[in-house]
Parts: structure tokens; C-alpha cells; sequence
């Protein structure tokens, strides 16, 4: 199928109505794209894509990528998957065949219509990793037993089934391995560690760190992330990844929590619980690629990008921060 235009393409989003799926529809949609976006609604909820309703450019279809998925589309963003610990560890079964299944699905259809496709793979790929930073040779070390396998194992096979159906059927694809992002519209309560610091800071809870806090990790600001993710699939077909897109800076969980209690003006205490199995102590991408290949780096400072994700919460939660800020008066 001819595209709409040469500027103006029809373009799919599977889990588009997640956290990052929405910012990239946002994006596709100001720069005049039409967009479908396909989700089963299992970690994320409508809201992130209300305001989108109005856009004539703009479909959302219910659907389960697991099963195929018929439409005439110029290029597929396939970031379906639950992301976060609590979400996919709350079927297990499911997230792994949500990554296996649901990229044979959706290569199928770029096989098929011959375009473009992007896989959001991820850091977890290289597990509790020995080299740091983490380039994209380094192959992992993943517990392919754990109960972060079924997230780490199907993101490995779903890159296996990319660079497989590259190799063999010729399919164009791009395949980004993300690091840990934050923003606006992440869960409430998905167990993140941004997530959980702001809503725990605005509503004057103990902030529960692991350990000691000083593992680190490196924050990316969810607008930077979307600008790599949109470089690499503009990017030329020999561009195919995978390619690291994340923040280099890294931080330390301790120094997180108090940068988090400081902009939110929070008298919360920090308390201190048991590391969890299989929590990597540190994180950093190796970012080489991704400067000499897209021109990318990220550029939000992780200041800037807390005080707009504060920003939200404290218009999502305005009603138990005001109930808990009566509690703390009375
Ligand atoms: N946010 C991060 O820091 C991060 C890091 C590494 C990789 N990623 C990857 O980026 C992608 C998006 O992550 P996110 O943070 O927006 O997570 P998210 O949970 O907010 O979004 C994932 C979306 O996929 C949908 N989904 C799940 N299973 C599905 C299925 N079987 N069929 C259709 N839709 C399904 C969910 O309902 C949700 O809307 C994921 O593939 C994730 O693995 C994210």
C-alpha cells in the first residue's frame, strides 16, 4: 500500500495506550500522522488517551496483540507489553507470550505489508549485568528462571524473532533497548521507583527505599525517550539495533528520594525495606551508538523532568493529598 503521503503516514502503536505509548501518539499525531493504536487496556486505563478522542486522525482499537491483527498501516511502533515489575509479574504467562507471540504477530504484518517496524525492547535484556556501563555487545546475565523472566526472556526472544524475520524475510526493523524512563502518565502504583517516591512524597507517606539506597540508576525523561525512539525509526535502513536509548547520568536511589522530598515540599521520613530477588544494584547505558548513529542524547535534567511528573500527580491525586493533608492537621 502507497503511503498517504509522503509526509503524512498512517502509522500503528501497539500498548499506545500506555505510558510511553501515548507521549509517542501525541508526538505522531502534532507532526500530522493518523494513528491506530491497539491495546488491551491490561496496564494502563483510557485516561492517558482521552484528549486524543477528538483527533479524527487519532482510532483506538481493544485489541490483544497475541492474536493477529489485520490493518493497512505504513509503519508499526510495537511497544506492547506490561512494563513495570507488578504488572507483568501479575501473569506471568501472559507477559511472555504478550512479547513472543505478539512480535510474531506483528512482524507478520510488517512481513506482509513490507514496512517499517520498531521493537521497544529494553534494558532488563542484559539482567544484573557484570560490565558497566552496558554496551549493546554485552549479551546479560539473566536468570531465565527468576520472576523477572518471563519479562527479560520474552524481550530477548521477541529481539531473536526481529533480527530472524530480518534475516530471513527481509523485514525492516529497528529495535531500541530502553533504560529506565519517567514522566507524566507512568502508573500510580506500578511499583516504579518514580512513581512510588512522588505519590509516597505528595501524600506524606514514609518513602520505602531497598536496601541502603545506594544502588543507582540512570533516569530518562520521557520526551527524550520519544525523541530517540522517533530518530531511530526515521533513522537509514541500516540502522537496525539494537541501540540503547537512555540517561547516562546516574544517581543513586537515596539521592533520588531526597531530590523528590525537596520538590514536592514533603515532610515525608525515608525508611528502608529488604532488596527484593534479582534487583540489579546498578544500571547505566553505554549511549555511543545511539550519538553517532541518531544524533540523539538526552537533554532534560532529571530536576526539570521530576517537577513536571510532580506536576502531575499532584493534579491526578488533588483529591487524597487534600484528604491527607486534613489528616496531618487535625
Ligand atoms: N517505561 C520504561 O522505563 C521502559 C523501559 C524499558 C522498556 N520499556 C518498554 O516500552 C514499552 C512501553 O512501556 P510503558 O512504560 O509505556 O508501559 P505501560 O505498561 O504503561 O504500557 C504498555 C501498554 O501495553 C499494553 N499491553 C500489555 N499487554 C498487551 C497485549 N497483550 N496486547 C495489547 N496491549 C497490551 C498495556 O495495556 C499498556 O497500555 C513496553 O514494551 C516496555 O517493555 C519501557
Amino acid at each position: 500500500m502507497p503511503p498517504i503521503s509522503d509526509s503524512r503516514k498512517r502509522i500503528l502503536v501497539t500498548g499506545g495506550a500506555g505510558f510511553l505509548g501515548s507521549h509517542l501518539i501525541d508526538r505522531l499525531l502534532e507532526q500530522g500522522h493518523e494513528v491506530i493504536c491497539a491495546d488491551n487496556l491490561f496496564s494502563s486505563t483510557k485516561r492517558n488517551i482521552d484528549h486524543l478522542h477528538a483527533n479524527p486522525r487519532f482510532e483506538f482499537l481493544r485489541h490483544d496483540v497475541c492474536f493477529p491483527l489485520y490493518v493497512e498501516v505504513d509503519e508499526i511502533y510495537n511497544l506492547a507489553c506490561p512494563a513495570s515489575p507488578i504488572h507483568y509479574q501479575h501473569d506471568p504467562i501472559q507477559t511472555l507470550k504478550t512479547s513472543v507471540h505478539g512480535a510474531i504477530n506483528m512482524l507478520g504484518l510488517a512481513k506482509r505489508l513490507k514496512c517499517k517496524i520498531l521493537q521497544a525492547s529494553t534494558s532488563e535484556v542484559y539482567g544484573d549485568p557484570v560490565t558497566h556501563p552496558q554496551t549493546e555487545e554485552y549479551r546479560g546475565n539473566v536468570n531465565p528462571i527468576g520472576p523477572r523472566a518471563c519479562y527479560d526472556e520474552g524481550k530477548r526472544a521477541a529481539e531473536t524473532l526481529f533480527f530472524d524475520y530480518h534475516r530471513q524475510a527481509g523485514v525492516p526493523i529497528k529495535v531500541m533497548r530502553i533504560f529506565n524512563t519517567y514522566g507524566p502518565r507512568m502508573h500510580r502504583q506500578d511499583g516504579r521507583v518514580v512513581s512510588n517516591f512522588i505519590v509516597q512524597a505528595l501524600l506524606g507517606q514514609p518513602i520505602t527505599i531497598y536496601g541502603d539506597g545506594s544502588q543507582t540508576r540512570s533516569f530518562c525523561y520521557v520526551d527524550d525517550l520519544i525523541d530517540g525512539m522517533m530518530r531511530l525509526m526515521a533513522s537509514p535502513p541500516d540502522v537496525i539495533g539494537p541501540i540503547n536509548i537512555g540517561n547516562t547520568r546516574e544517581f543513586t536511589i537515596l539521592e533520588l528520594a531526597q531530590m523528590v522530598i525537596e520538590i514536592t515540599g514533603s515532610r515525608s521520613q525515608i525508611v528502608s525495606k529488604p532488596l527484593p530477588g534479582d534487583d540489579p544494584k546498578q544500571r547505566q547505558p553505554d549511549i555511543t551508538k545511539a550519538r553517532e548513529k541518531l544524533g540523539w542524547e538526552p537533554t532534560a535534567p532529571l530536576r526539570q523532568g521530576l517537577s513536571h511528573t510532580v506536576a502531575y500527580f499532584r493534579e491526578l491525586l488533588a483529591d487524597e493529598i487534600g484528604a491527607a493533608g486534613e489528616k496531618l492537621a487535625v
